[in-house]
């Protein structure tokens, strides 16, 4: 397959850039959907259901340390390398979305990650009434830790199902969306809103619509343009410089 021809990246003044975990799949982490995905555990609905909480807590916590183990054993890959690079030499014009909680944009260097479904790397108490900020963290559990400052249990600050996105997370999309000029979603299946809602938001707002992905996701249809391959393989190309 030969390589796509570069974006015309000048063209535009208000670029965002939506991930998921496919863009990590270059880096040995598995997606959630599919083969291998780790939505195919059977007691895994249980585990991240906010309902669930906080028996589930222990399980939570397992998953959470494992998912923080892999991370770090992983190195960022040529497409966060693309999408950093493209953030360094234009900050003012792109915005950058994930839903991934690897952290692996910022060790590639992303100056700037909105993270919509929070992060593996940050841990919040469970008490609502506790003033305890939300701070980074990158231990691994054997055992529930307790808030420092109150004494309840501590949890993953990532959103579970049931749970709303962050709240500066949602102002930072809708204000993106309202004034982008191109739309770049790359390794997502695109089923889970509301960043499955981006492509049509970001239409409505007159942008191109750009998607990179393995296979023919969900919502694939909504693109102006797809490119089907390894977002390792074709962002490097798409946003060259
Ligand atoms: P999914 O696992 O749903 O989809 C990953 C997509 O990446 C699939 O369409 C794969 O075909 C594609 N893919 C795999 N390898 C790739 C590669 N090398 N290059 C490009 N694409 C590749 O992951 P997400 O769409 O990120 O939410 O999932 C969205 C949300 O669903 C997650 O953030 C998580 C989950 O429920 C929460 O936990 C709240």
């Amino acid at each position: 397959m030969s390589s796509p021809k570069p974006l015309p990246l000048d063209l535009y003044r208000h670029i965002v850039l939506l991930t998921g975990a496919g863009v990590s799949v270059g880096s040995g982490l598995p997606t959630y959907r599919g083969t291998g995905g780790l939505w195919e555990r059977e007691d895994i609905a249980w585990i991240v259901d906010a309902r669930f909480l906080p028996g589930s807590l222990p399980d939570l916590w397992r998953l959470y340390s494992r998912r923080r183990a892999d991370a770090l054993g992983a190195a960022p890959n040529a497409a966060h390398a693309a999408v950093a690079a493209l953030q360094r030499a234009r900050p003012d014009a792109v915005t950058l979305f994930t839903q991934n909680v690897d952290g692996l944009h910022q060790r590639a260097g992303s100056p700037d990650v909105v993270e919509l479904h929070g992060s593996a790397f940050r841990t919040r108490c469970t008490d609502p009434s506790c003033n305890l900020p939300s701070f980074a963290d990158d231990q691994l559990y054997a055992s529930v830790p307790l808030c420092p400052r109150c004494g309840a249990p501590l949890r993953p600050d990532v959103v579970l199902f049931g749970e709303m996105l962050p709240d500066l997370a949602l102002r930072r999309a809708q204000s993106a969306l309202d004034e982008c000029d191109l739309f770049l979603a790359a390794g997502t299946s695109g089923t889970v809103w509301p960043a499955a809602a981006f492509v049509r938001l970001a239409a409505q707002t007159g942008a191109r619509t750009v998607l990179v992905n393995l296979d023919a996701a969900m919502g694939s249809e909504e693109f102006d343009e797809v490119h089907l391959g390894k977002a390792e393989d074709i962002l490097p190309a798409l946003l060259s410089l």
